[in-house]
């Protein structure tokens, strides 16, 4: 069987590289020719731990071929993934032009029965629309049959996610088309849930929207700790031991960021809003995170009230540790409020710095480690909990600091050891050490 992967991003990428490696023949498609010559030399355009790897493994073994040709990829394909991305929209909803313009160009091309495979996080009813596009311009003696497969899998986490998955949920109309994704997806040994296809369009909305009000919930609390005197750490460990709220997605912190969270989060409130439904618990998640993310920096200006000439450090720019993408990272936007109030800003991250070179090129400056970043800092910002920032000792912040005032957003130290170091302290869902 010849399936081909449309979109070599985060998820095209790793699925396709995943599902070669367990003895498939895969052909990665982008319309990004350069992400495509990358990764012809075995290079990988993304971060993801131990991707390169499998890459360069399966390319030897001749399983695995990129292309930016769309007839190499399409004509021949029995079933094609569409993974490409779809970010939001300024009203909030998805966007759904990329999944569309692949769907349009599949159709140029393909010239056999072929089952296509929606991959990419869409509103319901997508995948019905993209069967029309797709069968309006296709001979009509032509069968097609589309599928609606949600990814589930982590960023900093997916090649693991990818073989090590909770489910693989498969929504389609026609039991031929269940089973030969069954067939596909059979080495990995991973529970299939098969639906209907909205409803595999809606879990995988249902389950990104059910974890951020998980954070968003934890967040409250910890705000709530914060007025109370109560500690978020313990109270979150003594949730966390009953089994029916589970110890995941109990930390507290700057909000969800990423590529997804953010975006679902706002297209599923736009879904349920063209369906004149009000989703107030939504509503209430996205407005709690946006809060969230400017927390650390409302409670440093409440501090310094003015920043101009002040030396800020801000530590981690990924979204999350173990990734290189900042997309709707807490970190932009604390950069852009700092920037706004004219601070001097240094910042490191161990991976995700040229992205964010990209978009603020010299209006801050880069450091070579964190310990570099924090010589001399007026204050500083602690936004992702990367290793090489956990490693960083109090000690170092009170020896290099210019005066040692930390924002953590993380939670990264414990609070008797500020107190005993004489640092100010600000936390989530703690008490400040002043
Ligand atoms: N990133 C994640 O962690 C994650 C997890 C689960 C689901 N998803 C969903 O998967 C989808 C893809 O996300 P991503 O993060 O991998 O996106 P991405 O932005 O990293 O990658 C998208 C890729 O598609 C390519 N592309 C655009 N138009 C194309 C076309 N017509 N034909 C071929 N390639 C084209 C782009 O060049 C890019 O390389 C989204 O719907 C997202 O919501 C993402």
């Amino acid at each position: 069987m010849k399936i081909t992967i449309a979109g070599t991003g985060y998820v095209g990428l790793v699925t396709g590289v995943c599902l070669a490696d367990v003895g498939h023949t895969i052909t990665c498609f982008d319309i990004d020719e350069r992400k495509i010559q990358e990764l012809n030399g075995g290079k990988s355009p993304i971060y993801e731990p131990g991707l390169e790897d499998l890459i360069t493994k399966n390319l030897e073994a001749k399983r695995l071929h990129f292309t930016s040709e769309p007839e190499q990829a399409y004509a021949d394909a029995d079933c094609i993934f569409i993974a490409v991305g779809t970010p939001e929209n300024e009203d909030g909803s998805a966007n759904l032009s990329y999944v569309e313009q692949a769907a349009i160009m599949i159709s140029e091309y393909i010239h056999k029965d072929t089952v296509i495979v929606v991959k990419s996080t869409v509103p319901v009813g997508t995948n019905e629309r993209i069967a029309r596009i797709i069968k309006e311009r296709v001979d009509p003696s032509i069968n097609i049959e589309v599928a609606s497969n949600p990814e589930f899998l982590r960023e900093g986490s997916a090649i693991h996610d990818t073989f090590n998955g909770d489910r693989i949920v498969i929504g389609t109309e026609s039991q031929e088309t269940a089973q030969l994704l069954r067939s596909i997806y059979e080495p990995l040994n991973i529970p299939i849930v098969t639906t209907d296809i909205r409803s595999a369009e809606m879990i995988k909305y249902a389950s990104n929207a059910f974890l951020a009000t998980k954070i968003s919930f934890i967040n409250e609390i910890a705000n709530l700790c914060e007025k109370t005197g109560a500690n978020i750490e313990e109270v979150a460990e003594g949730m966390g031991y009953d089994k029916r709220i589970g110890n995941q997605f109990l930390r507290a912190g700057i909000g969800y960021g990423g590529s997804c969270f953010p975006k679902d989060t706002k297209a599923l409130n736009y879904l349920a809003k063209q369906y004149d439904f009000d989703f107030r618990i939504l509503e209430s998640v996205i407005n709690v995170n946006k809060y969230q993310k400017d927390k650390l920096f409302l409670k440093a200006k409440e501090l310094f009230q003015d920043f101009t000439g002040k030396k800020v450090t801000v530590l981690g720019l990924a979204f999350k540790p173990n990734t290189d993408d900042i997309r709707e990272a807490p970190s932009i936007d604390i950069i852009e409020s700092l920037l706004k109030e004219n601070a001097q800003i240094t910042v490191f991250d161990p991976i995700a710095m040229g992205n964010v070179e990209e978009l603020f090129h010299d209006k801050i400056n880069y450091a070579n480690s964190a310990l570099e970043a924090i010589q001399e800092a007026d204050m500083v910002f602690i936004v992702t909990e990367w290793r090489e920032i956990k490693e960083l000792t109090l000690a170092q912040y009170k020896e290099s600091m210019a005066q040692p005032v930390i924002f953590d957003g993380r939670n990264c130290y414990p609070l008797h050891e500020a107190k005993e170091l004489g640092i100010q302290y600000y936390s989530i869902g703690r008490k400040p050490v002043e």
